[in-house]
């Protein structure tokens, strides 16, 4: 039962921007201090391990050779598989080969941000390194999509202490989402609605119903085509999420977004 509830975990970062691990390291419940020190070993995480090289390179083999099915695998970033993967190497070698062996035997693999989830930004066209996210790079790995971009941290230590409580990934949509975070559409929960449905739009940035937190429907808003939790469980301590601060959802959490939601300001 201690290794189910504390199992080790490794953070691979490909084609990325670091934009998840910046937002797990402001996690606030729990914090990442708490997440690493308390409820998980973290053994290899590029960004912020101290071991760098060989022995952090080692940590990581370690961990495949004698946890095998046992550990978590965390993807932070797309990975490429034009001209046999070779536009994202680390260790010297590419991140396709580094995945499917990390993802191939893990107990289970969290996508984080839509890079990881779905291609994200590499991807979009005219995708020139052949991008994907894990799913399809390591066919027949159990991997949790929790894309956005980035992902909200809160949801990603949901999902971790969901898979410790009860021993499985929880429920998804059929894009590989856990319902509990992307199962409602942001429209349904945005605190801008009723003005949409009273027809008070922003029509211009800065005008006065800008100023007094009109729709943003006709400056570009894609909440009506998106699902994430961002209205209920915001960010940064539910400070506020992008509606709130007076900018439209850009539809980040979905597949494909770069090519699908833009141009961002119009509909
Ligand atoms: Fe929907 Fe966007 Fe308007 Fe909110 S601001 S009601 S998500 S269109
Ligand atoms: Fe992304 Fe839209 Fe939420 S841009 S962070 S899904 S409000």
């Amino acid at each position: 039962l201690d290794e189910v509830k504390r199992p080790t975990l490794v953070w691979l970062e490909y084609q990325d921007c670091a934009a998840d691990t910046e937002a797990l390291l402001r996690a606030e419940h729990p914090t990442v201090a708490e997440l690493i020190l308390d409820i998980l070993s973290v053994d290899y995480h590029e960004t912020v391990m101290a071991a760098a090289g060989f022995q952090a390179e080692e940590a990581l083999a370690k961990v495949v050779k004698e946890q095998k099915g046992k550990y978590l695998a965390v993807v932070e970033g797309s990975i490429p598989l034009k001209d046999d993967g070779i536009y994202c190497c680390v260790a010297g070698r590419t991140a396709v080969d580094t995945a499917r062996e990390v993802c191939g035997n893990a107990l289970a693999t969290i996508a984080v941000g839509t890079c990881a989830s779905f291609g994200g930004l590499p991807a979009a066209s005219p995708n020139p390194t052949g991008a994907v996210g894990v799913r399809e790079a390591v066919p027949g790995a159990t991997v949790l999509n929790l894309p956005g971009c980035p992902l909200n941290a809160d949801n990603l230590t949901a999902a971790v202490v969901y898979f410790l409580t009860f021993g499985k990934l929880p429920a998804t949509d059929d894009q590989g989402r856990p319902l509990f975070a992307y199962g409602k559409r942001i429209h349904d929960n945005c605190e801008r609605r009723p003005h949409f449905d009273a027809g008070q739009y922003v029509e211009r940035w800065g005008d006065d119903g800008h100023k007094v937190g009109y729709c943003l429907y006709k400056m570009g808003c894609k909440g009506p085509e998106t699902f994430h939790n961002c209205p209920t469980q915001r960010f940064n301590q539910k400070t506020s999420w992008p509606v709130a601060a007076g900018h439209g959802c850009a539809g980040c959490s979905q597949p494909g977004f770069w090519d699908t939601m833009t141009p961002l300001y119009q509909r």
